[in-house]
C-alpha cells in the first residue's frame, strides 16, 4: 500500500508511521507528505526522512475544491492509493472524498463521539472525565464522525497535567496508529485475494 500522510504541525506521528514502515512493521511504503502549512517541523522530518512532500498555503488558491484538485495530482503523481490524516487541522472536501471512498483514515486524541473537534484534550480535562484516550476513523464529510475502526482508552489521573495527559496520548497514538493501518491493510490485502 502507497499512503500519503496528511499534517499540519509537529509530525510526532508521521514519524512514528513511517518508521514504522521502515523497520517492517507496518507494510506500506510513505509515498508523499501532504501538509498544509508550508513551515510545519512536519516538513523537517519528511526532509529528514527523504520522503517527497508537497506543503501549500491554501490561502494561494481560491476554494477548497482548487487546492484539493491539486493534491489529488500529486496523489496521482506519487501513485498513492491510502490517505492517512495524523493531525491534518482541516475537514476533508467532495474533491479527495469522492477519489478516495473509504480509503482515509484519520486518529483523534479522545474516545468519540465524545469531544470532536479542536482541543480534544482540553476538552477532557475541563469536561473532567477519568477517562479518555485515542480513536481511528474512517473519515467522511463530517468533523471526527466517520465510523469507528478502533479506539483505545487512556485513564486521567487525579494530578494530570495536561501535559502529562498529552504524553500519554501521543505515546499511545505513536504504536496504535501503526499498529491498526497494519492490521487495516492485510485484511484489505485478503479481501482483495478472495
Ligand atoms: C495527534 O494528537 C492527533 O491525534 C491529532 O493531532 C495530533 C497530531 O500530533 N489529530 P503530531 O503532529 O503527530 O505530533
Amino acid at each position: 500500500t502507497r499512503i500519503a500522510i496528511f499534517a499540519s504541525g509537529s509530525g510526532s506521528n508521521f514519524q512514528a508511521i513511517t518508521e514504522a514502515c521502515r523497520n517492517g512493521l507496518l507494510e506500506a511504503t510513505p509515498a508523499l507528505l501532504v501538509c498544509d502549512r508550508p513551515g510545519a517541523y512536519v516538513v523537517e522530518r519528511a526532509t529528514a526522512a527523504d520522503i517527497p512532500y508537497f506543503a501549500f498555503a491554501p490561502k494561494s488558491y481560491q476554494t477548497k475544491e482548487e487546492f484539493e484538485g491539486h493534491i489529488l495530482q500529486e496523489l496521482a503523481r506519487y501513485e498513492v492509493d491510502f490517505i492517512v490524516l495524523a493531525g491534518y487541522m482541516r475537514l476533508i472536501g467532495p474533491t479527495l472524498l469522492n477519489a478516495f471512498k473509504g480509503r482515509i483514515v484519520n486518529i483523534h486524541p479522545s474516545l468519540l463521539p465524545a469531544f470532536p473537534g479542536l482541543d480534544a484534550v482540553g476538552q477532557a480535562l475541563e469536561y473532567g472525565v477519568k477517562l479518555t484516550g485515542v480513536t481511528i476513523h474512517f473519515v467522511d464529510e463530517g468533523m471526527d464522525t466517520g465510523p469507528i475502526i478502533a479506539q483505545q482508552a487512556i485513564e486521567i489521573c487525579p494530578d494530570d497535567t495536561r501535559e502529562m495527559l498529552e504524553k500519554k496520548i501521543h505515546e499511545v497514538e505513536h504504536s496504535f496508529y501503526p499498529q491498526t493501518l497494519q492490521q487495516l491493510f492485510s485484511v484489505k490485502g485478503e479481501a482483495a485475494i478472495r
